[in-house]
């Protein structure tokens, strides 16, 4: 096996992916690639250009000319830049959350983002997470997780996240919405959410995210053993 591996890690909004991602790429100097942050770069300037998002030709022309960039603070945090400009906290705002699955869920938009996201993997330890990785973005991926927990457990984790931004949205709204979409994204046409069946299934419900981290640590150092 070579040294520096590729880790996907797939599964419905919530389930603590991003927390989890970030923590085992630190933990295995590896990259991490947040690719819902990407598909919410191109939403908030598609928004933010009033571009309507039913436009399908002018998003993917959008998306095709959008320069999406990881980059680390002085404090080691990740920061997202789109376009030369730091995004990392427009693109968490209720109003991109709640737009950005019709965004995902045109095939050109997906087609631009896939070939950044395969290029920035190509040649690096990388941990990418998102709801089509080992599915279709890096299908020959060493490790593949799909995380999940319950919509109702996912809907608080996402309501103490509003609440830090200074949002509060009701437990019953934001169920409804997680509900919503599962759906938008698993029954979308092109690479929808999916588990493929070598997929590790980690449910996150009654476990601390620093417990699904040090089990994807130990399955990726017991298929370093020789
Ligand atoms: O993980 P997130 O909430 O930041 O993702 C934002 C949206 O992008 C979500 O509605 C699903 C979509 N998405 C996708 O379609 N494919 C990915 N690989 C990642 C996210």
């Amino acid at each position: 096996m070579k040294d520096q591996k590729v880790i996907a890690i797939d599964g419905p909004a919530g389930a603590g992916k991003s927390t989890v991602a970030k923590k085992v790429a630190e933990k295995l100097n590896y990259i991490y690639i947040d690719t819902g942050a990407m598909y919410r770069a191109v939403t908030i300037k598609a928004l933010n250009q009033g571009v309507a998002l039913s436009d399908v030709d002018a998003i993917v022309k959008l998306a095709e000319n959008t320069d999406i960039k990881f980059v680390y603070d002085e404090k080691g945090n990740q920061r997202v830049i789109m376009d030369g400009q730091d995004v990392s906290e427009a693109i968490r705002t209720p109003l991109v959350t709640n737009n950005v699955s019709e965004v995902a869920a045109i095939p050109g938009v997906r087609h631009a983002m896939v070939k950044l996201q395969r290029e920035m993997a190509a040649n690096q330890g990388t941990v990418m997470d998102g709801r089509d990785i080992a599915s279709y973005v890096l299908p020959n991926a060493d490790f593949k997780f799909f995380l999940t927990a319950s919509p109702e457990i996912r809907a608080a984790r996402r309501q103490k996240d509003l609440f830090a931004q200074g949002f509060e949205v009701s437990l019953e709204q934001l169920t409804r919405e997680i509900i919503e979409r599962d759906r938008k994204d698993s029954q979308r046409e092109m690479a929808p959410l999916t588990r493929v069946p070598e997929a590790e299934l980690i449910d996150t419900s009654n476990i601390t995210a620093d417990q699904v981290v040090d089990l994807i640590i130990s399955r990726v150092l017991e298929g370093d053993k020789p």
